[in-house]
């Protein structure tokens, strides 16, 4: 078994989309190119000729792997994870595999080496991103259809043996210990591969997890959809990817940036469902993270040095009955956190019902003050009822608002509807 309790706990990591697409910031021609900006070459239909010329320009001098883990671990993450090689088939790091590469940049610096140092000196997860299958360089490889138009002579075992798995054990082999593996569109990779994939994985780093879009239930945890919560609990360890506004690879032109009440509410969902949210940033061609994004994360960063308890280490609740409008609940042993976005009126009050738990106090989990609640049973409805009235409104509430509430036990249970 691989040690998961890291990741569990964890719950909120920093992905990092960089790569050639950042030069061009979704713009080709003057033009806006609609979905993820890290497609371009694909959506803009520019061959693979003029595409790879972008090498010639890659000088990210702005990029500071250091100040990069400083700013995850200031703003409340656990884990980065970044695009060693992506679609587009560029390696973003120094792989004696494939000359298409960051060495034969004018920046010739490997920014994943950069990176897993820092982490391990300052004490943060690495996570690599790999696309297993799509390589647009590889005549091989799969998603190219303009420049290599699918053919009968097309060997994807070939490109998968000769560049993706010696590729993917470079980066097990010279980076250090590599907390997960993150593999992406799988499509439909034939099983054989997927798992011949996974055992050179497990082989080189035992513990290293690999996410679910290695294809076929082969992974370690459950990736969810982009951008996607579900509405049910979800027992196994699970991830949903989500950016800051509305594509990885850096936009110049896309200002969409989820305001922090937003991010904070998403990841307060996604814990309370039992996940992790990996949310992401694109750094543009010169290396820089967006002023927007830093401004959302920074404010993100200051609630969760204040409310961290109610994320950090925290389980998954249970289904519950009713959706509950003023936020969401996390749990952590005997306490339950109630998390109110919506900061209710005079006077004050907020419900849950169908607790079955006894509540012994309830406090606001930034200042410890104690709050008065009421615990009720109506056998005639079968409604267990806890209300807990808040302070006076402020002129501002917070973002989330915290109550934490100790229990007696903690086996949370809530009564069905029945
Ligand atoms: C999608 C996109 C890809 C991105 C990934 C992140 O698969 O196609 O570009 O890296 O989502 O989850």
């Amino acid at each position: 078994m691989k040690e998961m309790n890291w990741f569990s706990d964890a719950h909120y990591g920093l992905f990092i989309h960089w790569g050639l697409y950042s030069l061009m910031g979704g713009v080709h021609e003057g033009k806006e190119i609609p979905y993820g900006a890290e497609w371009i070459q694909k959506n803009a239909g520019i061959p693979l000729h003029e595409y790879r010329k972008l090498a010639a320009r890659f000088n990210p001098v702005k990029f500071d792997a250091a100040e990069v883990v400083r700013r995850a671990k200031k703003w409340g993450m656990k884990y980065i994870v970044f695009t060693a090689k992506h679609v587009d088939g560029f390696a973003m790091y120094d792989s004696k595999v494939s000359s298409y590469n960051i060495m034969h940049t004018p920046y010739r610096q490997d920014p994943l080496r950069a990176l897993a140092d820092e982490c391990e000196k300052q004490g943060l997860m690495l996570g690599i991103y790999y696309s297993q299958n799509q390589d647009w360089e590889d005549p091989n490889g799969w998603g190219n259809e303009l420049d290599f138009p699918p053919n009968s002579e097309k060997d994807f075992a070939k490109y998968f043996h000769e560049k993706a798995l010696p590729q993917v054990k470079e980066l097990l082999t010279n980076y250090g210990k590599v907390g997960l593996m993150w593999f992406d569109t799988p499509y439909s990779m034939p099983k054989e591969l997927c798992e011949e994939l996974r055992a050179a994985v497990n082989a080189l780093q035992p513990n290293c997890l690999i996410n679910g879009r290695i294809g076929y239930n082969l992974g370690d945890y459950r990736e969810m959809a982009d951008n996607e919560i579900p509405v049910l609990p979800y027992e196994k360890p699970w991830e949903t990817p989500m950016t800051l506004n509305q594509t990885w690879g850096y936009s110049s032109v896309d200002e969409h940036w989820k305001s922090p009440a937003e991010v904070i509410e998403r990841l307060v969902e996604v814990v309370e469902k039992g996940g992790n949210l990996l949310l992401n940033v694109g750094p543009d061609g010169l290396g820089n993270i967006p002023e927007g994004s830093c401004a959302v994360l920074d404010e993100v960063g200051a609630w969760l040095e204040k409310n961290g308890e109610s994320i950090y280490g925290t389980a998954g609740v249970p289904a519950f009955p009713y959706q509950n409008r003023w936020g969401h609940i996390t749990r952590k042993g005997t306490r339950l956190y109630l998390h109110v976005f919506r900061y209710p009126d005079f006077p004050y009050e907020i419900l849950l019902c169908n607790l079955r738990q006894k509540v012994r106090k309830v406090t606001l989990l930034e200042t410890g003050e104690a709050l008065t609640f009421y615990q009720s049973y109506e056998i005639g409805r079968n409604e267990y009822r806890f209300r807990v009235i808040l302070p006076e409104k402020p002129e501002r509430p917070s973002w989330d608002t915290v109550v934490c509430a100790e229990c007696e036990s903690a086996e949370l249970s809530f009564e069905p509807l029945a």
